[in-house]
């Protein structure tokens, strides 16, 4: 973890460590540590009670650390208070004035500042943060005459204006309608870039953190459990919970019998498996699940030879299928792995095969394309 205190450090560089929140018996943030370099999209992913608005509104300073320090840019902000912080927050209730019209929303902040800043300073810094957000020509409306989107983007203008270092957003999106809400996606995105000051976003949607962040740090349990980027978290999960959280995972349960050259073996109902890669040091004899992604695994009618090239096989029954335009989701009830589920695209083999439920069906993989991953379970730690 690089030490923030340093003169060299760029202003905007976040670094946060062993942070602490205790509500009572409650500890919704526990050791929480991370440096984050200027103009970096940080997602805070987890479920809900996680700790994600807690830690927020550590960084914000709306909440005080039970323990830890939060350092920006060299400086020690832990007990700063929240209006002395060159950061801002963007909420997920964005409450905006009713009876203000754009323009003097977006420069409320700017106006109650003292010392006071000149008028033509606030006007121009409005055009500006309206601008940004592709609002400037909706100075004059009032928030009850804007859509959905717009006034989100009222709202991330309220909060740019007073150019902050780094932008806080709590589930910004989660009001929007699910088109909207990928427009905005897109635009928040493109606008962190076009800035180049570090987000830290919330927020409790995979598919929008693995689309939209540099690095996700996913949370359980008031803990940051993994800390990388969308696709080292989604190829290289560190156990089965995050495994799970993070898109579709089948598991099947064993226990860790050997490793060599980096790969490891797993022994589990089905059988004894070699050569897979695994996420963490496990040593034989620890409680682990094989893990295979849906995508991962192909389908053949039996006897076709389809899966001949896939070194492990298992046989069975379509029990259900889903349709979703380009590809299918299956679940096929093997004897040895149990139900599990198969995403084909539907070009290619999937054209043979008879989508329907009771045909029998071969699931075939490549142990290079499994991973192996420690058992998690409300009594691990953490
Ligand atoms: N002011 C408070 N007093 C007591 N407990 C609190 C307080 N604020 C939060 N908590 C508790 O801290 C834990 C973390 O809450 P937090 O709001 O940070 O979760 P979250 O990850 O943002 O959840 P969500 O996705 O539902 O918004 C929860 O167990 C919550 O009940
Ligand atoms: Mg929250």
């Amino acid at each position: 973890m690089p030490v923030a205190n340093d003169e060299r450090v760029a202003e905007g560089f976040l670094h946060v460590n062993g942070l602490c929140k205790e509500y009572g018996d409650v500890r919704a943030v526990s050791d929480v540590s991370f440096a984050l370099e200027p103009g970096t999209f940080f997602a805070l992913l987890g479920p809900s009670g996680c700790g994600k608005t807690t830690l927020l509104k550590l960084l914000a300073g709306f909440e005080t650390p039970s323990a830890g320090e939060i350092h920006l840019g060299g400086d020690v902000i832990t007990h700063v208070p929240a209006f002395r912080r060159p950061l801002n927050t963007v909420f997920q209730h964005y409450a905006l004035f009713p009876h203000m019209d754009v323009t003097k929303n977006v420069g409320y902040a700017l106006r109650q500042q003292r010392p006071r800043i000149a008028k033509s300073e606030i006007q121009s810094r409005v055009d500006e943060a309206l601008l940004m957000v592709r609002l400037d020509h909706l100075g004059r409306r009032r928030p009850w005459e804007l859509s959905g989107g717009q006034q989100q983007r009222v709202a991330l203008a309220r909060a740019l204006v007073a150019q902050p270092s780094v932008l806080l957003l709590d589930e910004p999106l989660s009001a929007l309608d699910a088109k909207l809400r990928v427009d905005m996606q897109t635009e928040l995105k493109s606008l962190q870039t076009r800035l180049g000051i570090s987000f830290v976003f919330v927020t409790h949607d995979q598919g929008e953190a693995l689309s939209m962040a540099d690095r996700i740090a996913v949370m359980r349990a008031g803990e940051i459990v993994q800390d990388s980027t969308p696709q080292e978290l989604y190829d290289l999960p560190v156990d089965s919970w995050v495994a799970g959280f993070i898109g579709t995972m089948n598991f099947v349960p064993g226990t860790v019998t050997g490793a060599s050259g980096g790969l490891t073996q797993i022994t589990t109902d089905a059988g004894r498996f070699s050569g897979i890669p695994t996420t963490s040091d496990l040593t034989p004899g620890r409680s682990a699940q094989l893990a295979l992604r849906p995508e991962r695994l192909c389908l053949s009618t039996p006897g076709s030879g389809d899966t001949a090239t896939a070194e492990c096989t298992a046989s069975g029954v379509i029990e259900s299928f889903s349709f979703h335009g380009d590809q299918v989701d299956c679940t096929v009830r093997t004897r040895t792995l149990g139900a599990v589920r198969v995403r084909i695209p539907l070009a290619g083999a999937a054209h043979e095969i008879n989508l329907q439920p009771g045909t029998a069906v071969d699931v075939g993989w490549h142990p290079k394309d499994a991973r192996i991953v420690p058992t998690w379970n409300s009594a691990s730690r953490p």
